[in-house]
């Protein structure tokens, strides 16, 4: 299974203190707490990751950034306007150069078509940092916040309410279960929502979505594919009316409702989600459960869900945006720095 790589806080670190005498280093750590201490793997010694992302990201990038560094390795940042990629040259050359080069991709692109191009001529692994279609580290994060906030959703007593850190028994390595919930989406049926799709059911969750009516709001054919595939689709309920979808919810996320590269549907998106916002009233009217939690991969617009909600104590967001590091971590530690070079290249 992967490690989880996820530091505790600085407080729990080791502490160091200098001494005259002992190793000849002139450092010794306290043993009583030198268990806390995990260090991450440096599995990424000697390599680079490029980061091949052709739209905006301040989460993804950051994450990868600063997971590459502290697993011993470096990130190499190439944005459309930096790299010849769609101008003078193709996908399927530039996977093949930057492959044989760089000892993984991590890719943000327009259609999902181009992801899957990279993979099939990149000799190195290529991750997904966000497609048209999907955005699987994104869900990584999300799984990782429910599990670490579990002591939230296991009794619904006043205190239930609060977001506070996690009882510091559940800081450790083991994650604690949580119970099956209710997960509602609201927003169209976007890259975030088709990860959320195809792996909370499979974890004994149900899902609600309420998207309004429209070609444009639906779930496209190839992700209901998947769903269907993996079995999911009887845990997933679909309604284009937002009080109805929040019925019964342990946790509301939404999304933007106009996604990188659909701008210009702008105006009509805006007509169309019209009663979606997220706030207490919508979901006191429709029946959430009383200490339902709130997400959003971010980043946020108030037309999606307002203040109250967005920075209240129902709010996860920003243990969510942290957790994108820590599981991006986990992926490069996986993907790129346990791969083996050598036998892949052989087999090229
Ligand atoms: N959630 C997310 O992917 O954010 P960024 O676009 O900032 O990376
Ligand atoms: N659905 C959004 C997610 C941003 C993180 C988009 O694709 O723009």
């Amino acid at each position: 299974s992967t490690p989880w790589l996820k530091p505790m806080p600085r407080r729990s670190m080791p502490s160091i203190t200098t001494t005259k005498s002992s190793t000849g280093t002139g450092l010794k750590t306290k043993s009583k707490k030198v268990n806390d201490l995990r260090l991450p793997s440096q599995s990424l010694f000697n390599k680079t990751i490029a980061l091949l992302f052709s739209k905006r990201s301040t989460r993804t990038r950051v994450s990868a950034e600063t997971a590459a560094v502290l697993l011993g390795g470096r990130a190499l940042f190439l944005g459309k306007e930096d790299i010849q990629l769609g101008v003078n040259e193709s996908v399927r050359d530039s996977a093949r150069v930057l492959g044989g080069m760089c000892q993984g991709i991590f890719a943000r692109v327009g259609d999902h078509s181009e992801i899957e191009e990279l993979a099939e001529h990149c000799p190195v692994p290529v991750l997904n940092a966000l497609s048209s279609l999907w955005h699987p580290t994104q869900i990584l994060a999300d799984i990782l916040t429910l599990h670490e906030h579990s002591h939230l959703f296991t009794s619904p007593s006043p205190s239930s309410t609060s977001t506070s850190t996690p009882p510091k028994s559940l800081r450790v390595r083991e994650l604690p279960p949580l119970p099956p919930l209710t997960i509602t989406w609201l927003g169209d049926s976007s890259n975030v929502l088709h990860d959320i799709l195809v792996s909370l059911p499979r974890m004994g969750h149900k899902v609600r979505v309420g998207a309004p009516k429209g070609r444009a709001y639906e779930c496209p054919e190839e992700v209901w594919r998947r769903v269907v595939e993996l079995g999911c689709e009887g845990n997933i309920y679909w309604t284009s009316d937002p009080r109805e979808a929040v019925h019964g919810a342990d946790v509301v996320v939404t999304d933007t409702w106009i996604s990188m590269g659909q701008e210009a549907e702008k105006e009509q998106r805006l007509k169309d989600f019209q009663g979606y916002q997220v706030t207490e009233a919508l979901c006191a009217e429709g029946g959430a459960k009383e200490n339902w939690k709130f997400l959003h991969c971010l980043p946020r617009k108030e037309h999606e869900v307002d203040d109250e909600v967005f920075y209240g104590p129902r709010s996860l967001v920003f243990p969510e945006a942290d957790n994108r590091k820590w599981t991006i971590m986990a992926c490069f530690d996986l993907l790129f720095g346990k791969w083996d070079l050598e036998a892949e290249a052989e087999s090229y």
